[in-house]
């Protein structure tokens, strides 16, 4: 296992579209490697989540997870997802907004609105289908993956830029009052 640079805002591979990863690919060393490797490299560096664009490979592999994560400390314990080829569809419910970060957009959090329930077909990286449905901070998170695979960043979303904030005086002014954040 390694772990990966990240792309930051700015380098072209995240504003491009991800290619959907072959089917007969999907259990191949190379593609079950980069997953291990992008599950590594967000645990490195406490990211809620992670796709593949963000580590300079355009297909369609985001991975999610929160464990005791100290970028998101109100945030509740996500076990290991792995959506391969996801498509996600709001599954009714209204929109919500909160602050979200980025592993891209590094020091950055700003309030951003997504739909409160979604739902997300995709691939396991057993090459299984799986149909799942999110609400809260998933949903959130798998909003702001999937958008990653369409070349789209957090703060292409946001209705008030005014919310943008650096890490450091989230965690100083804004946290303490609204007690609560979010993805990556
Ligand atoms: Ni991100």
């Amino acid at each position: 296992m390694a772990i990966l640079k990240v792309a930051r805002m700015g380098h072209p591979v995240l504003r491009r579209l991800s290619e959907p990863v072959p089917m007969e690919a999907i259990s191949g060393p190379e593609i079950q490697t980069l997953i291990d490797d992008m599950v590594e490299t967000m645990r490195e560096y406490d990211g809620a989540g992670l796709a593949a664009p963000q580590v300079h490979r355009p297909l369609q592999i985001v991975v999610i997870e929160v464990r005791r994560n100290p970028r998101y400390p109100s945030a509740p314990d996500i076990p290991l997802h792995v959506f391969i080829n996801p498509t996600v569809t709001p599954d009714g419910g209204d929109m919500e907004e909160d602050f979200e970060g980025c592993l891209s957009l590094p020091d950055l959090r700003g309030r951003v609105p997504r739909h409160s329930k979604v739902r997300v077909r995709s691939f396991n990286r057993a090459g299984e289908r799986q149909d799942f449905e999110a609400e809260g901070f998933l949903a959130r998170a798998v909003q702001h993956e999937c958008d990653h695979l369409q070349g789209i960043l957090f703060v292409d979303r946001m209705r008030d830029m005014t919310t943008l904030t650096y890490l450091r005086e989230y965690a100083r002014h804004v946290e303490p009052n609204a007690g609560r954040i979010v993805p990556e």
